[in-house]
């Protein structure tokens, strides 16, 4: 098996695959990713081949320090603001290209913008470090599939596509980066994330949206509505169970019944999970993903979910929620 732990020699092997070229699961604080040489076209083809991505879908390029963004993208004095305040940490800038940038044309699917992140977990800071250039790096899944936040997740979607899988526990944040797009004179965030668009607005000194998100015609195209989808239904908003579905809670469940009779309180452990007993929306955005897949079986009938309050980190666990169940 590839996977192995992140100790220094192994991000040192980790670095010399990438070198060559190769493909290595990372971890970072959000979720794990799919890394390669972003200044390597064939390398980044790979990870398209890999995920089996389609194209259009561009990638984040990861950096070990924000000052090393300036020569693969203009760096504004917004996103000046933004990177002083947010990284290293769980936010994605969109900036406009510089000229001749170094970063394969592939990883912007051919845009003239590029997707720009300084992660703040050591493993990831290290590898990128030890590299020498960016990383690009989607989430390590197959698309169109829950992103992983655990090296078993990658394991169990990727583990004999890639070249090496960095272990390091689970991602603390558990959602992908907030996206927020500079490109532009209007500033939007295109993927909500832990990064919120109150704290991107207090930052910037102006109101910052969520794009309202045309799903026909996203402008993120990585932004497909049925993105992080489960094998079977998933219901929202559930106030109740139906008979032989799985639930998944938000805060107590003392109150919940099961249509036709029945307490969801009984359920057998197999069949509930609780993102938050303490109804904590950071500790439910970091176990999101994977109580969906423990819950994904085919024995059950669908996952019903509680409702999950919209408010700071709850958007963006909304977001993931309902593309899931699209
Ligand atoms: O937390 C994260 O961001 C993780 C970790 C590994 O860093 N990465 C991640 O990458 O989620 P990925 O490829 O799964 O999602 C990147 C998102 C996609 O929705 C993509 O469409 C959007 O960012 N994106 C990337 N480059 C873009 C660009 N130039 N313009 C608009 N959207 C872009
Ligand atoms: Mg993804």
């Amino acid at each position: 098996m590839n996977l192995v732990s992140a100790t220094d020699e192994n991000i040192a092997k980790a670095a010399a695959i990438l070198k060559a070229g190769g493909v290595v699961a990372m971890p970072t604080e959000t979720v794990y990713g799919l890394a390669a040489n972003a200044f390597d076209g064939k390398a980044v083809a790979k990870i398209f081949e890999i995920k089996g991505r389609p194209q259009f879908n561009p990638l984040i390029a990861h950096f070990a320090e924000g000052r090393g963004v300036a020569s693969c993208a203009v760096m504004n004095e917004k996103a000046e603001a933004l990177a002083q305040k947010f990284w290293p940490g769980p936010l994605t800038i969109i900036l406009p290209r510089v000229k001749n940038c170094p970063v394969s044309e592939l990883a912007s699917a051919g845009l003239e913008t590029l997707a720009v992140r300084v992660p703040s977990h050591k493993v990831a800071h290290k590898l990128i470090k030890a590299c020498g250039f960016p990383l690009v790096a989607p989430s390590a899944n197959l698309s169109g599939t829950i992103s992983p936040t655990s090296p078993a997740h990658v394991a169990e979607s990727l583990g004999g596509k890639v070249d090496m899988i960095l272990a390091a526990g689970s991602s603390s944040v558990g959602l992908e980066s907030t996206v927020v797009d500079l490109s532009e004179d209007k500033v939007v965030i295109l993927r909500p994330g832990a990064v919120t668009a109150e704290e991107i607005s207090e930052v910037l000194g102006e109101k910052v949206e969520y794009e309202s998100g045309d799903a026909l015609k996203p402008k993120s195209p990585g932004l497909l509505l049925k993105h992080y989808a489960p094998n079977i239904p998933l219901r929202l908003n559930a106030i109740d169970l139906n008979p032989g579905e799985a639930l998944l809670a938000f805060s107590s469940i003392k109150f919940m019944g099961i249509k036709g009779g029945g307490a969801a309180m009984s359920l057998p452990e197999s069949q509930k999970r609780n993102l938050s007993e303490e109804g904590d929306l950071h500790q439910a955005a970091a176990n999101l993903f994977a109580y969906m897949r423990e819950l994904d079986r085919p024995e059950h009938k669908g996952i019903a979910v509680m409702p999950i309050p919209d408010i700071g980190l709850g958007v963006a666990i909304n977001d993931r929620l309902k593309r899931a169940a699209s």
